[in-house]
């Protein structure tokens, strides 16, 4: 038994902007149920939604600001919580990292490198806690100066760090080192140095014992120029303690218990999905039809997830026989232009802007495919809920998409392993083509049933990639 502090900036169902809140409820989940006591350390942000009691455990002093340190649990497991109480930087409800305009927070690099303190108290036993860390596993670049600060400790545990996405850097101006009191032997290029400015990720990066990132393709791609934003190197240089693990799913996204959608249904009923798709259609205003290939989309609403490529082919999209929901947020200009779209095509299109836990389940069981042409994916989670509801993905060929879903071809037809559409290229082009292919196959129910069923019988549960966590912890 191995006792982990999974530090990370954000957790469902508390706070949740993507994947990674996703991954910390249902990894250290899976970890406690091998025998692991992990504990999660999060920023208690004022907007988390917390239905377990909370109690606070100590207060302590990092530089001039107090610390308070509460306690609570993660619904539905047997996984504790600490929270980092520090109203100064924490005290915001909506998005823990960007204002309502989008626009990062001004003082992000002050707001985390004081949670990544915290975190280090916490592992080395001096929060008060009477707990020591035997292994602390960070995720992304809000947790990155942890494993840099921790190796200037003595006796300091041993570090993972797992690569969520290495768009997002937590780059800051050079000057915030001193501001940020980082020592100096620290700031080398080899450190936390990129270009002159203060990189927090390269502190995950260059001073984890190991490094994990959430698919093997994904852990190919940021080794390349093309994906790794100038850190490929260094990546290249750390190979050897590199390695992907792809994220599991578990129950929150399951069609025969989902609480969220209008009717449950297994592999074995799955003629009760079609209620869903009629619950769908109502709930956006469409034409109930039972017969037209209805295409769903849930996703932050920014370049990496093929948005633009989506808006570029919009029109001709909509000229075939098709109905086309989507749910989301991000950025400003492509929220204009889908919902012009939408306002043109109400038969056709519709668009909830903003963030619906409730309807993105009411998608995944309703609609007949997911759409999620990224133009990079570290893992993705949605193309997995995606197969196990029944609904089948069209994905490029990237990241983790690349791992998880097989194409179907006349060879995968056969063989009963096709589990959905992926296309190549990253342009409207190959987008439109596949999305020809799949109205065509579409016409062929037999093949299109067969095809639901492989993918609802694949196994994406967490068992096997909590126990590569596990032996990950093992060799440091
Ligand atoms: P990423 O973390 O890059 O955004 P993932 O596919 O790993 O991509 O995870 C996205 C998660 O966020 C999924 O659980 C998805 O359902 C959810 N999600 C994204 N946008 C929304 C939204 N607007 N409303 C509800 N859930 C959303
Ligand atoms: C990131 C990635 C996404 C991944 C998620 C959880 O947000 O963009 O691909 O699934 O983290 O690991």
């Amino acid at each position: 038994m191995k006792k982990i502090l999974f530090v990370t900036s954000e957790v469902y169902p508390l706070i949740k902007t993507g994947g990674l809140a996703d991954v910390s409820n249902s990894l250290p989940k899976a970890l406690s149920q091998t025998g692991q006591d992990v504990k999660l350390v999060i920023p208690n942000y004022h907007g988390l939604k917390i239905t377990a009691p909370v109690i606070e455990r100590s207060l302590f002093k990092i530089g001039t600001h107090t610390v308070r340190l509460l306690e609570t649990m993660l619904p539905d497991s047997d996984v504790g919580i600490w929270l980092v109480d520090c109203p100064e930087y924490f005290d915001i409800s909506g998005n823990p990292y960007v204002d309502f305009a989008g626009n990062a927070y001004g003082n992000n690099a002050e707001r985390f490198a004081l949670f990544c303190r915290a975190a280090i108290e916490i592992a080395m036993n001096r929060a008060g806690l009477d707990w020591t860390a035997d292994v602390v596993h960070c995720h992304d670049w809000q947790t990155g100066l942890v494993p840099a600060l921790l190796s200037l400790e003595y006796k300091c545990p041993p570090t993972v760090f797992t690569i969520h996405n290495l768009a997002y850097q937590g780059l800051f101006n050079g000057l915030m080192a001193a501001t940020l009191q980082l020592p100096s032997q620290l700031l080398s290029p080899d450190g936390l140095e990129f270009f002159s400015m203060i990189s927090f990720i390269k502190g995950g990066i260059a001073y984890a014992d190991k490094i994990t990132t959430v698919s093997p393709t994904y852990a190919q791609d940021i080794q390349t120029a093309e994906l790794g934003y100038g850190l490929e190197g260094l990546l290249v240089y750390r190979n050897q303690d590199l390695i992907g693990i792809i994220n599991g799913i578990d129950d929150d996204w399951n069609p025969q218990i989902d609480p969220f959608i209008a009717k449950n249904y297994s592999v074995d009923t799955l003629a009760d999905k079609k209620e869903n798709k009629k619950a769908l259609q109502t709930h956006f205003n469409l034409p109930v039809d039972e017969n037209i290939l209805l295409i769903g989309l849930i996703s932050r609403l920014v370049e990496q997830k093929g948005i633009d490529m989506i808006l570029g082919c919009l029109s001709e999209m909509l000229t075939f026989p098709i109905q086309f929901v989507l749910l989301g947020s991000g950025d400003k200009g492509f929220e204009k232009q889908l919902r012009e779209f939408a306002q043109a095509n109400p038969n056709k299109l519709s668009l909830t802007l903003g963030y619906d836990e409730a309807l993105a389940h009411l998608i995944e069981a309703g609609a007949d495919v997911f759409l999620m042409p990224s133009r990079f994916e570290p893992c993705g989670l949605n193309q997995m809920y995606s197969q196990r509801y029944g609904t089948l993905p069209i994905v490029r060929k990237t990241g983790g998409l690349a791992d998880t879903v097989v194409d179907t071809l006349p060879s995968t037809i056969s063989d009963k392993t096709a589990t959905g559409f992926v296309f190549n290229e990253a342009s409207e082009g190959a987008l439109l083509e596949t999305i020809k292919r799949v109205v065509m196959l579409y016409g062929f129910p037999e093949i299109w049933h067969q095809i639901q069923v492989n993918a609802m019988n694949v196994d994406f549960s967490w068992k096997s990639s909590a126990e590569q966590y596990i032996d990950v912890y093992s060799k440091i």
